[in-house]
């Protein structure tokens, strides 16, 4: 097969650890016989220096001629964040893109390597039997997408924030969800605020809505906090997990932290039409930028991602997610993942070892 990818690297660790993912990528080309192109674009911060804008319009022609995005990471040192490179650099990258390309599913996978148990944070027994979820967060409405807005009310600073869903959107996501969850557990778990929120009402009833069509597949619904609490006592009860935009993104990264490592967890966000933008999970940790230690997991496995959702590479995106489980049970580690006096190797020697076994 013959496919464009864009890749937008951005900032940070970003660079580096794309290229470790485009190696892969190309070792993957020519074990199976296809041909990847790179078409590449600025983001974040890099493209604010040149272009001063976070997102261009020059970089969004390069993601509409491609066949799919793989995104890096995009944002800057805390210490820098007033400067106009850094401001709101995040959001006007990468929430730009998904409202650009009405990317309303977001899948991220939560997967404890049974070679990392011992870097959990959580005890041993929470975990011993493996923790696999799929996440499936709404990316494109709630109260990231309403009115944002800084006023002066009874003469006090006052700042509101709008919540919106319709029921399309629930509808798309929640599809999704149970789709996925047929070829696996078959169980999910919808997590909501409805004890509280008007979004979360409409979100159970479209829900159940939708269950019914599913009749193999167990639903049940959590509420959001009881759900951070159930993901740190018990996370092995959980199989799928569907839910908003906002409660996905803090929930994600607590189940991300439960790997380990926030440089292993990659996600997808894909439209209606199947179009997908593929990124690790964690940020740009410029702390760590260039020095070659970053683990380049996360953007590995958001290629592999890429491959399976975006061309239907499924024996190829196996074959990368197995290399990756395979170099981490040798015990060959970049320095997120080492512990006591284990020795560490770099990322493109880490990567070196993936791409033999590919
Ligand atoms: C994420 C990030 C983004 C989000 C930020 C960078 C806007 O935290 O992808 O989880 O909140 O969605
Ligand atoms: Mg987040």
């Amino acid at each position: 097969m013959k496919k464009k990818i864009a890749t937008l690297a951005g900032d940070g660790i970003g660079p580096e650890v794309m290229q470790q993912a485009l190696r892969v990528l190309d070792a993957v080309a020519a074990r199976f016989n296809h041909q990847f192109e790179y078409l590449s674009a600025v983001v974040g911060g890099s493209a604010y220096e040149k272009f001063n804008s976070h997102c261009p319009e020059e970089t969004l022609q390069v993601c509409k001629k491609a066949d799919a995005i793989l995104f890096g990471s995009v944002g800057g040192p805390a210490n820098e964040q007033h400067l106009p490179k850094w401001k709101n650099c995040e959001a006007a990258s990468i929430l730009q893109l998904r409202k650009q390309f009405a990317f309303n599913i977001n899948i991220r996978p939560i997967h404890i390597f049974p070679s990392l148990t011992s870097i959990s944070p959580l005890k041993n027994e929470l975990i011993d039997k493996g923790v696999d979820i799929l996440i499936f967060r709404e990316l494109c409405g709630d109260i990231y997408f309403g009115k944002h807005e800084m006023i002066e009310e009874n003469k006090l600073r006052t700042a509101k924030d709008e919540a919106v869903y319709n029921e399309e959107q629930i509808h798309c996501i929640a599809i999704a969800a149970f789709e996925a969850a047929k070829l696996r557990g078959k169980k999910v778990v919808s997590v909501d605020k409805a004890n509280v929120l008007a979004t979360s009402k409409l979100w159970r009833e479209i829900v159940v809505e939708i269950a019914k069509q599913y009749p193999e597949i167990e639903l049940s619904h959590m509420l959001v906090d009881n759900c951070a609490m159930q993901l740190v006592l018990n996370p092995m009860q959980f199989d799928v997990i569907l839910t908003a935009n906002l409660f996905g993104d803090i929930l994600s990264d607590l189940a991300a932290a439960l790997t380990g490592s926030v440089g292993l967890t990659a996600s997808a966000s894909l439209n209606a039409q199947g179009f997908g933008l593929y990124e690790p999970s964690g940020g740009s940790a410029p702390d760590i930028a260039g020095k070659n230690i970053a683990n380049p997991v996360a953007q590995i496995l958001s290629a592999a991602l890429l491959l399976h959702h975006s061309f239907g590479m499924v024996a190829e995106a196996q074959a990368i997610q197995d290399a990756v489980k395979q170099t981490l049970q040798a015990g060959i580690f970049t320095k997120d993942l080492v512990r006591g006096n284990q020795s560490a190797v770099s990322t493109i020697e880490f990567t070196h070892h993936i791409i033999k076994l590919v």
